[in-house]
């Protein structure tokens, strides 16, 4: 079986194009501007590339967008002011603070201080809770984006043996729930597998639908699925470097023994990426529109 490229860049590029013409709308019909900010502390360099990407995505659409650098020793009070005062700006609609936070800095009391109506990933206590009982608010973006590729590659959710590979609160958790939930887009098995799964394999082989968010290049491999498979790859690992100096990157899974045995996969880069900003931007029009009165 040859498999088809689920292609995330192109549908991402398609949603952008709606989220663009509603974003010109809310500004003619309602004076809304949608407003974005991104918090990086430190200078990771991949954190460096994504707050770029976003802050990028943000101006291509209309969305106004302020970006604070701060150095990696920032005190807890310090990003926790600052946050205090997003949290009051009207200007300000969503509150991206990129993670992992350097060391010394308290990840979780940072997210808790975020305004739950202006958490735009979907990490704050309240959102993840909501998720949890069935009653979405903000969905973390990339989980949101993996369940639009499915939805809109016309994979069949309904039903299907989902096995997610990775446990984080970023992927492997809220993916797991979204999929599960009594819900259109949803009502799978699922099944989690972590790095103190005896036999991963044996999950993986059972696989409908196997999503990977490992953080390890080449952890699934071809003997490792069966006939048919849709794969989400969401990993992105840095595997070496062009003469020109360009990162050569790779997903968490072997895609070349992967794709001759799936229905369809997605690629990396290309794939899964381009649709977490785009969820992104869709939540900050969101809250927007809350925030305006437009939509619940
Ligand atoms: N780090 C890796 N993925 C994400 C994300 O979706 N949001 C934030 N804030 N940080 C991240």
């Amino acid at each position: 079986m040859t498999a088809q490229l689920i292609k995330g860049a192109e549908v991402a590029a398609q949603i952008r194009e709606e989220l663009k013409k509603e974003i010109a709308d809310l500004k003619a019909k309602h004076n809304v501007v949608p407003g974005l900010v991104t918090v990086l502390v430190g200078a990771d360099p991949a954190s460096q590339v994504y707050v770029g990407q976003k802050e990028k995505t943000s101006k291509e659409l209309g969305i106004y967008s302020e970006r604070y650098d701060l150095p990696a020793d920032t005190s807890q009070a310090d990003l926790l002011k600052l946050i205090d005062k997003l949290n009051k700006d009207p200007k300000i609609n969503g509150i991206l603070v990129q993670l992992p936070l350097p060391k010394g800095l308290n990840e979780e009391e940072v997210l808790i201080a975020i305004d739950p109506k202006k958490d735009v990933d979907g990490f704050h206590p309240v959102n993840v809770g909501k998720l949890m009982i069935g009653e979405p608010d903000y969905l973390p973006c990339t989980p949101a984006g993996i369940q639009q590729l499915l939805i809109r590659s016309g994979t069949q959710i309904e039903g299907a043996e989902v096995v997610v590979v990775g446990r984080s609160n970023i992927v492997g958790k809220p993916i797991a729930n979204m999929l599960l939930q009594k819900a259109e887009g949803a009502n799978a098995t699922v099944t989690i597998c972590h790095t103190r799964t005896k036999d991963i394999a044996f999950h993986t082989k059972r696989a409908d639908i196997l999503i990977v968010a490992a953080g390890k290049p080449k952890a699934v491999t071809g003997d490792m699925v069966k006939e048919g498979v849709v794969v989400i790859d969401v990993g992105v690992n840095q595997i070496g470097t062009t003469a020109e100096g360009k990162r050569i990157l790779a997903g968490d899974v072997d895609f070349d023994t992967v794709s001759e045995k799936a229905k369809a996969i997605t690629p990396v880069p290309g794939g899964v990426g381009p649709m977490t900003i785009t969820m992104l931007m869709m939540n900050t029009v969101r809250a927007a529109k809350v925030a305006a009165g437009l939509t619940e």
